[in-house]
């Protein structure tokens, strides 16, 4: 007899299988029993009769706790009402492992609880949901960045220099050097534009940020394209074909999760390219109009910003032109202006804040190496990355969209804490 897994089921309609399973959770009578199976690749019911499969499996099936792993033969019946159409109907159950008072149960439990049992809450029906939406996000990522003619780059994690300023960094002893934890393989990425054309990484970077709130998480993973020979406007054509890309992939391929998720479909459907653009000029006057007297021209948004101007359109929306000021040392200046950069950002509708931060680079030496002094940034750290401004600079551009948060948004959950298999957060290196 030939063992299988839950989504495979619809091929195997009217045969005898066997599955290796958990019981997600139980329900029973005198006579019949429901156990809902999981095994990773979905959730299916099986239904154990009394009169079919005789007082001994019955017992068992009556007994049986929540967690327990088991072998499950049984035949495949249709059934419309279920996720992949089917149902199991019992006819043998062997037991592996009996779990007993497994702690997470079908009742409401606090959130410090679960993370706290963070390696066995990701078997809940919603965790799982979530984390096939992450994986269907990479998958189509590469699909997409692969399909345009980019190469998979991957930066090195320990490091000598800084892209996004030096608050932020993780210290830790390389013998007898210093060395940080990668906070972006940008610089990295550039060097490999310049020897690959287009290229892009997928990998987890690391910020020491005291932030405690939805969207920041201490490592996170992101996505970073860097294109050689292409300029602001051209980046921001790629980052919304690839945002709608992940997008529309999602909707295509995890049905199943989005449903369970209770997402609001008709709010991903809309995302397709091109979205709206707004500079940062008009943004503080928008935000002015609306009554923010907080901010002034120069100053950072906040999260109730970004929710503020994000709420005036059912898209993603880039805010474009920050101030130099702002900004990391090395974006493109304004070609007309040297108070605003060549930058975006792009803000997630729903109130789910930036997913992507990008750029332009400078590609001229002598500016770059005066925005590294500026910035008082260690030069002998940087003198490697001076030389992609010295043999053959072209402009360039590139971005960064964090997973986590792009994930958060497509699946309609509040917290970037549930995005991330085992999140690292201000307070909470366990599990
Ligand atoms: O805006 P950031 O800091 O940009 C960079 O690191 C650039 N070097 C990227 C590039 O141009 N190659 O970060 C990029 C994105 C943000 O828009 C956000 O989605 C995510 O990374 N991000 C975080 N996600 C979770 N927790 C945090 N603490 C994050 N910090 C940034
Ligand atoms: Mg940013």
């Amino acid at each position: 007899m030939k063992t299988i897994m839950i989504h495979e089921m619809p091929d195997h309609v009217g045969e005898t299988v066997r599955i290796g399973a958990w019981i997600a959770n139980k329900r029973s009578s005198g006579k019949i029993a429901f156990l809902q199976l999981r095994d990773g690749s979905g959730f299916v019911q099986g239904v154990v009769v009394k009169e079919v499969v005789g007082e001994e499996i019955f017992a068992k099936a009556k007994s049986i706790h929540q967690e327990t792993s088991l072998y499950v033969t049984a035949e495949v019946t249709e059934d419309e009402r279920s996720s992949f159409g089917v149902e199991l109907q019992v006819k043998d159950i062997e037991i592996i492992h009996e779990a007993v008072d497994y702690p997470i149960t079908p009742k409401e439990h606090g959130t410090e609880f679960l993370m706290d049992h963070r390696h066995l809450w990701l078997r809940s029906r919603k965790q799982h949901a979530i984390m096939k939406i992450r994986d269907e996000i990479i998958r189509s990522t590469y699909e997409f960045f692969h399909i345009n003619g980019f190469v998979k780059i991957d930066p090195p994690i320990l490091t000598g220099s800084s892209p996004e300023g030096t608050s932020e960094l993780f210290h830790t002893k390389y013998f007898d050097e210093d060395a940080y934890l990668s906070q972006s393989g940008q610089l990295y990425l550039e060097a490999a534009a310049m020897a690959l054309g287009k290229v892009f990484s997928f990998g987890p970077t690391f910020r020491a940020e005291k932030s405690k709130t939805r969207r920041h998480l201490i490592e996170f993973w992101m996505i970073e394209p860097e294109m050689a020979f292409v300029q602001h406007a051209e980046s921001l054509e790629v980052q919304e074909q690839y945002v709608a890309h992940i997008v529309q992939s999602v909707l295509q391929n995890c049905p199943l999760e989005l449903e369970r998720l209770g997402r609001d479909l008709s709010k991903l459907e809309k995302i397709q390219a091109p979205f709206p653009r707004i500079t940062y000029d008009d943004a503080i006057k928008f935000l002015h109009e609306k009554g923010f007297d907080d901010i002034v021209w120069g100053d950072d948004f906040g999260a109730p910003h970004e929710t503020a101007i994000a709420e005036n359109y059912d898209m993603p929306v880039f805010i474009t032109h920050y101030p130099t000021g702002i900004k990391p040392f090395y974006m493109q200046p304004h070609p007309d202006r040297d108070d605003v950069v060549l930058c975006a950002d792009l803000i997630a509708p729903e109130g789910y804040g930036e997913i992507i931060g990008g750029s332009e680079r400078i590609y001229d030496y002598e500016m770059m190496k005066q925005r590294i002094q500026e910035h008082n940034l260690d030069e002998s750290a940087y003198e490697w990355y001076l030389d992609i401004c010295k043999f053959g600079a072209v402009p360039h551009s590139g971005f960064g969209l964090g997973l986590e948060r792009t994930v958060a948004w497509i699946s309609g959950v509040e917290h970037v804490r549930e995005t991330i298999p085992f999140p690292r957060l201000l307070n909470r290196l366990y599990p």
